[in-house]
Parts: structure tokens; sequence; C-alpha cells
């Protein structure tokens, strides 16, 4: 049932959900800390089930300032094992949390997980683009954070029957929401060799990626390719030996395209970015972790068109609204360290970017362009100072500039 609509205005959504009885915040009122990992705000644990959730206490830090006010309301967009959110939760008493993930055995989980703070959270089924539905329905026109922890979850690749996981035999599915769309066994059995070679190439990054497509075809045409041991065997035999032995196993970069083929993940981000980026409240903070260099190209390239102005680079003054939306809270991506690497191996591939949204119009100081430092004005002109010697060129105005201003 789609619910009436509420007032307009930032908040005007919030009450009427609250109104409706979706959340209730305040019957469970965990102090301060009380629940959150030891060592202050969220250092790294194991939790529950022994799942760590990957760079936690620097994604706490981050998100704090949009959630230390009134009303807050966080975005866990990839909730899956419930450990981020958990943590969330358990810092800010008063935030409401709308858990998004495709796959219906993460929401499970979770929901058992976040059962103690139940009133404060909302777990929707869906794939994190459809957020601006998942808001609507629940008649919010902002947010205050958004968090993204990309790609499959401990629990999928540890389950064999999911089908992930090249070390364990398994039908050939990777679908993590296994109620819908096409698995991998479709995939290989009915792609041609064009499209199988252009996906390994693109999604898997695999320079052997024609021999491996043309073995797929000539295997498939014996019997249909439907378990990934046979699979892995089959890619391992199409590689030639010297390459076998670097880069760890030589099945891993075609299973991690046929994953990403399975379930759309890079369209998937492409649109869900701008559309958390549009959701968040002035403040309001965007962190994703991401797992291959795919992924945070992605991620990187939506952060850096919203840091910049949207104006006509030669227009001398920008006009109302074109100033940038975004500040960057991370210098370039961010990476565990070694400890939280050695306790969690599947952290070694995480990279964090993060960024805060910004009014367009407003003055802001520092920025940094090109390496260099600028001071902006707030009608951005040609006497913009810059605090290196380079003065060569006029500064237009700041149209390029990615509004770093370091962590918070
Ligand atoms: C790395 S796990 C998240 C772990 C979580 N942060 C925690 O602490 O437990 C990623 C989760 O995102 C989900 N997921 C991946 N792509 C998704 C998408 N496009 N839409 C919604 N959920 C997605 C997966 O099903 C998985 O449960």
């Amino acid at each position: 049932m789609c619910p009436t609509p509420g007032p307009k205005g930032r908040f005007g959504g919030r009450t009427h959900w609250k109104a409706r009885g979706i959340f209730v915040v305040g019957k469970r009122q965990a102090s301060h800390g009380s629940g959150a990992p030891a060592g202050g705000r969220g250092a790294p644990r194991a939790m529950g089930n022994g799942h760590v959730p990957v760079l936690l206490s620097r994604c706490l830090d981050l998100l704090a300032p949009a959630l230390d006010r009134t009303d807050p309301v966080h975005v866990d967009a990839t909730v899956g094992l419930g450990g981020h959110a958990e943590a969330v939760l358990a810092a800010h008493p008063t935030v409401r949390l709308i858990g998004l993930d495709r796959d219906p055995e993460a929401l499970r989980r979770s929901r058992e997980r976040l059962a103690p703070y139940a009133d404060r959270v909302r777990l929707e089924h869906a794939v994190y683009d459809e957020l601006p539905d998942v808001l609507a329905r629940l008649q919010l026109n902002t947010v205050d954070s958004v968090l993204f922890d990309l790609g499959v979850s401990s629990m999928q690749l540890d389950e064999p029957r999911r089908g992930f996981s090249y070390a364990r035999d398994a039908p050939l599915d990777m679908r993590m929401d296994p109620t819908r769309g096409i698995t991998a066994a479709d995939v290989v059995n009915t792609y041609s060799a064009a499209e199988l070679t252009r996906i390994l190439r693109r999604y898997g990054e695999e320079r052997f990626a024609p021999r491996i497509a043309a073995a797929i075809v000539r295997e498939r045409q014996r019997e249909p390719l439907t378990s990934s041991a046979r699979l892995a065997e089959l890619v391992r035999a199409a590689v030639p030996a010297p390459a076998r032995r670097t880069g760890g196993h030589p099945a891993k970069r075609t299973f991690q395209a046929l994953r990403i083929e399975v379930n759309g993940e890079l369209s998937a981000l492409e649109a869900a970015l701008p559309a958390a980026i549009g959701a968040l409240s002035l403040g309001g903070r965007i962190v994703v972790l991401s797992y291959h260099s795919l992924e945070d190209r992605i991620v990187k390239q939506a952060f850096a068109a919203r840091a910049r102005s949207t104006a006509p680079v030669e227009l001398p003054v920008l006009p109302p609204g074109t100033g940038p939306t975004l500040r960057l809270l991370t210098k370039g991506a961010e990476v565990p360290s070694q400890d939280e690497i050695e306790a969690n191996p599947r952290a070694a591939s995480a990279k964090l970017r993060a960024a805060e949204r910004i009014d367009p119009d407003a003055p802001r100081g520092r920025a940094i362009r090109g390496g260099r430092t600028v001071t902006r004005p707030a009608t951005p002109d040609i006497t913009a100072t810059q605090t290196t010697s380079d003065t060569r060129r006029p500064r237009l105005h700041s149209r390029d500039t990615q509004a770093f201003e370091g962590g918070p």
C-alpha cells in the first residue's frame, strides 16, 4: 500500500514516518556507546557470529558528524550481516536505520542480529539503485548518511550452494538474490564466445579471456556447464601454465566477471551513487567501501563529478546552484591497516571513499586543485588567490576544484 503524501520539507516525511509507527524512536535508548565496539566509537572487533565489518571505526568516525544531530536517518545500502548497521545503531541511540539488501538470506540474518534495535530499524528487500523508491514509500525527503559496503558478504562466499566460490563445488548460481534473474550457468551456457570474452575482459580484467571463452564454448557442446568446480578446472586448463603460477587461483577473475554480470553490479552502482548523493541532506555523508578497481573507479568518478562546479569553464562567475555539491572527506582512497588485514584477510582489497553533501551556493574556504591549494571566494572570480607560486594563468573560477578538506 502506498502511504498518503506527508508534508513537504526536510523533516516533513520523517514526522509522518514516525507517526505511522514504522519506527518508534526512544523505546530502547542504548546509552551512548553502550553496545559500541571497545576502544572508542567502533574499534574493529568480531561481532556476534565472528563476522568483522571492514574498516568499522573509520566508517563510524566519518558518519558521526552527520548522525550527531536531531532525528538522524542512516541508510545502510548493503546491510548484509548487519555488522556496520549494528555498530551505527549502538553508537547513535536516536538514529533510525534503513537497511537494504537484495539477498533475502542476508536480510533474515541481519533482522536477527539487529533485533535489539528493531524499533529503530527498517529492512527492505531491494537492489540499492531502488533507494529512491524505498525513500518515496517511507515518505522521506532526505537522509543524513548512506553507507555502501559493496560486493559479496562472507556468508555468501562461505555458503557453498550459492556457487560464488571457485574453491568449492556447487551449482553455478552466483545470484545475490536467488529469487530472480539469470544464473552463472545461464551465462556460461548461452552467451556467445564474443560476449563471454567481453565480460571476462571487462569485469574480470582477464588477459586470457578469448582462450577461456573458447574453452567454455567447446566444453558446453559436450555437456552443459553446471558446476563451479568443473568451470574452475576448465579455466585453469585454459590458462597457459606459466600464468597459472602467479596471481592466485586462475579462475578468480572469471568468477568475479561472472558474478558482476549475473548481478548487474556495475550498472546498479552507477545508478545508485547519484541517487544516494541526491538523497543526502546538507551536511549528510556518504561512505563507500569497494573491493575491486572497477567499483572504485565508479565511486571515484561519481564523487569527483560532484566535487566540482557544473558551470561552463569559460564563465567568469559561477551562476547560482552550479558550485560543487560534495566535499571529499578522503584524499584518494583509504585502505585498511596491516593489522586489520591480518585479522580479516577479506579486508585486504578494500578501498574507502567518503564525501559530505554541501550547499552549491555556500562560500567555501580552502580547496585543492591539481595538487595546489586555492582559496575559493563566495563568488569566485579572477581574484582567487593561489597559495603556490603558480600565478601564470588567472584562475577564472574554481570549476575543477576538488573540495578536499581532510578528514572530519
Ligand atoms: C560486503 S556485504 C555487506 C556486509 C555488511 N556491511 C556487514 O557489516 O555485515 C555486501 C552485501 O551487499 C549486498 N548487495 C550487493 N549488491 C547489492 C545491490 N546492488 N543491492 C542491494 N544489496 C546488494 C549483498 O547481498 C551483501 O549482503
